[in-house]
């Protein structure tokens, strides 16, 4: 869908973008969003750009009580080159209709999703940031817009996409974060929306985040809701972890998010040759290989942390310390392969990243 399909109605104040070395994470955002609206009997229908700004809704509004809403994260990059690249977003686009699935809300035409994002990112591209870490983050987001107090899926919603130049995630970069293992609170348990990416899962991580953050963990790993044993997600990010010469990571079970960059991970590490098993694996597991030394690296992977290593965990008042502290040799390997294929600066083998002018 060319970037002309969809009516623009250009921002008269158009603002300067911040310095590259400035950004940090989801602050900041571009001149212009794309809207779509949905109406029971109608479809999804006019389809905009417009200029960045506040929505107007009804206290009633169900989303506001309800929580029936959806997101998904992914990045343009801008290379050396100049070109700027958006990492797969047709697979960004397909998540997000999985998510519309858990939540009872329409399908988009995941065709369309992707030409927003390409035609807005198109409109606002001298937002994309440059510098080497930074990268102009996308978030497609579908909200429950129908003003009622009953229980039950709306019948309008309000499709909109938000662009804004971002740094790192996390305030350690590329360091190594602390991660303390939830004992007590729960994320998300199978059968719930722990696959979707809907803001009730993000609410549900906050209080056991708070318990960590005082703690002085940057996040939290949090276990399977039933036993307590197994280990599910970080909430921003999948979790990895090598065993002597085995890449664990937990399956995708239905209470934890299909990461885009856990995929490409995972292909990446098969593509190397690693054994990479998708498993359960067991908290117990994981304390005995850190007391063995067999723990040698473990990684979180996500759109916005990329990939992240975990210097050191908690569980069970303790610090259990991995691999000195330092990035690991393998996290290293996996970084520098996906951020090649993001700025262009190294091979993509899987047709990953596609340029804007494409
Ligand atoms: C992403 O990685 O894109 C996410 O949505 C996670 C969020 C914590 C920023």
């Amino acid at each position: 869908m060319a970037l002309s399909k969809f009516p623009i109605t250009k921002n008269a104040n158009p603002k300067q973008p911040p310095a590259d070395e400035t950004l940090s994470f989801g602050k900041v955002f571009t001149d212009h969003m794309f809207l779509m609206n949905y109406d029971a009997g109608q479809g999804w229908h006019d389809p905009r750009i417009v200029p960045y700004g506040p929505f107007t809704l009804d206290p009633a509004t169900c989303v506001l009580h309800y929580g029936q809403a959806i997101f998904d994260g992914l990045k343009a990059f801008r290379g050396p080159d100049g070109q700027i690249r958006i990492f797969r977003g047709a697979d960004h686009s397909a998540r997000l209709n999985r998510s519309a699935g858990y939540l009872c809300i329409p399908q988009l035409d995941p065709e369309v999703v992707e030409a927003s994002i390409r035609a807005l990112v198109g409109v606002d591209q001298h937002w994309v940031p440059s510098l080497a870490g930074t990268s102009l983050y996308i978030r497609p987001t579908v909200i429950a817009t129908e003003t009622f107090l009953g229980v039950h899926p709306s019948a309008s919603y309000l499709y909109y996409v938000i662009l804004g130049p971002v740094g790192a995630y996390y305030p350690e970069g590329i360091n190594p974060v602390r991660i303390l293992v939830s004992e007590q609170h729960v994320r998300a348990v199978k059968g719930g929306l722990g696959a979707a990416k809907t803001a009730a899962n993000y609410a549900a991580s906050l209080y056991g985040a708070e318990a960590a953050n005082k703690q002085g963990y940057t996040q939290v790993l949090w276990l399977d809701g039933v036993h307590h044993r197994y280990l599910d997600e970080v909430g921003t990010m999948n979790i990895m972890l090598r065993i002597g010469d085995e890449v664990i990571t937990p399956a995708l079970n239905g209470a934890i998010l299909a990461g885009i960059t856990r995929d490409s991970a995972l292909r990446l590490l098969r593509d190397w040759g690693l054994r990479v098993s998708e498993r359960e694996i067991g908290i117990d597991e994981v304390i005995a290989a850190a007391k063995d030394g067999t723990l040698k690296e473990m990684w979180g992977t996500g759109t916005a942390a990329v990939v992240s290593p975990v210097g050191e965990l908690g569980y069970q008042g303790q610090r259990h310390v991995i691999n000195g502290g330092r990035i690991g040799e393998m996290t290293q390997r996996l970084y520098d392969a996906i951020v090649g294929v993001q700025y262009g600066t190294g091979p993509d083998p899987h047709g990953w990243a596609r340029t804007i002018g494409d």
